[in-house]
């Protein structure tokens, strides 16, 4: 197995995992040179991702982004030293579009192809250079807290994944896209319940802490969001008044936060048994937009003496940066996918699969 060579030029990456359809260009060294994404709001009017839709739309979107980061980038396919693309998981119409598209562009230049990981892109974000000072070397905690996916993870390498725990119910995105919903906030509902509880009292509603305290690092959303919806039931039908809305809002974002830092600190101790070197928390997935979270998760890693990264805003959420960055990972250690690799639904990070040779 090669070890860390320099690539001989960029990487392009596609994301098509659900309802974001992204392209990135980056350089050799990792460097951003080029990035779109375009978010599918023809979900919004079903209160969730069509599958079918969300594949259609990916299909129709691609060409032009992917000519548009590659226009930007000033680059021909042919200066390029890999494509990189989501393959999993994810919704698999979506993932067959994009894996096809980078395999049609890869077979087209003789370039090498990489079945990105989904979760592995999440999981490298803090590696790409100018995120975290050094770099975030290996190994470390990674807290991923999305749409899909809710879980604690030890990034021991490349490809050495360890899940620590995850979600028994509900993943802590869709239990606030839920949330939002009750409360009239429109799909996805995160960032805008987010707002809206900035103008709320999180002291107002007494609600649970779902697993708060217990041994391990699962997590469980679906008492809380029970609470939420008994709370919320108690009012005549029709919109919640505002002020009521948002201390709803703050209290149930308040036990979220809560929960995930308890969840976290219990994380950080089977960390530390596993890794005593390791002395960062890192997290990832589009609720560690969420400042709150992020707040109390500083606080959970501080106390261990842990450092804490979260990504901006942008790199957060599912874009095409992360799955070019862990496709550049990936070929430095000369590590492509075979063009015949079948994207999947489901695909855990801690698939044999994924182990470097
Ligand atoms: O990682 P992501 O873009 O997609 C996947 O699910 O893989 O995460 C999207 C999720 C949605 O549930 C969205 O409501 C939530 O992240 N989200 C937030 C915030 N921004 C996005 N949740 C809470 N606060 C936010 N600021
Ligand atoms: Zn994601």
């Amino acid at each position: 197995m090669r070890q860390g060579n320099e690539l001989p030029g960029p990487v392009l990456g596609l994301e098509s995992s659900c309802d974001e359809t992204a392209a990135a260009v980056l350089a050799a060294d990792g460097s951003i040179l080029a990035e779109a994404v375009l978010s599918q709001s023809v979900h919004a009017r079903y209160g969730g991702v069509v599958p079918e839709i969300a594949a259609r739309a990916h299909l129709a979107g691609l060409p032009a982004l992917v000519a548009r980061v590659m226009d930007e980038a000033g680059l021909n396919f042919t200066d390029l030293a890999g494509v990189a693309a989501s393959s999993g998981p994810g919704l698999i119409g979506g993932l067959i579009v994009g894996s096809s598209f980078a395999k049609g562009i890869a077979i087209a230049h003789g370039l090498p192809f990489v079945a990105v990981n989904h979760l592995e892109a999440h999981a490298l974000t803090a590696r790409l250079p100018g995120q975290v000072e050094g770099g975030a070397p290996f190994p470390y905690l990674l807290l991923l807290l999305s749409g899909g996916h809710c879980q604690c993870v030890a990034v021991e390498g490349l490809g050495r994944y360890v899940r620590l725990g995850t979600t028994i119910d509900d993943a802590v995105g869709e239990a606030f896209d839920k949330v939002a919903k009750m409360l009239g906030l429109g799909w996805p509902g995160g960032p805008a319940l987010e707002r809206l509880a900035a103008t709320g009292d999180a002291a107002r509603f007494a609600l649970p802490r779902p697993l708060r305290g217990r041994p391990g690092c699962d997590f469980s959303f679906s008492g809380l969001k029970t609470a939420v919806m008994q709370v919320v039931s108690a009012y005549p039908p029709g919109p919640l008044p505002q002020q009521d809305a948002a201390d709803i809002a703050a209290g149930f974002q308040c036990a979220v936060a809560e929960v995930v830092a308890d969840r976290a600190a219990h994380a950080l101790e089977a960390f530390i048994q596993r890794n005593p070197a390791g002395r960062l928390l890192v997290v990832g997935g589009g609720v560690a937009a969420n400042q709150a979270a992020r707040a109390s998760l500083r606080e959970a890693a501080a106390a261990r003496g842990f450092g804490f990264a979260a990504p901006p805003l942008r790199l957060c959420g599912d874009n095409a940066v992360m799955v070019a960055w862990a496709g550049l990972e990936r070929l430095r250690h000369g590590a492509p996918s075979p063009l015949d690799h079948a994207p999947r639904p489901r695909w855990p990070l801690d698939a044999p699969d994924m182990v470097l040779a």
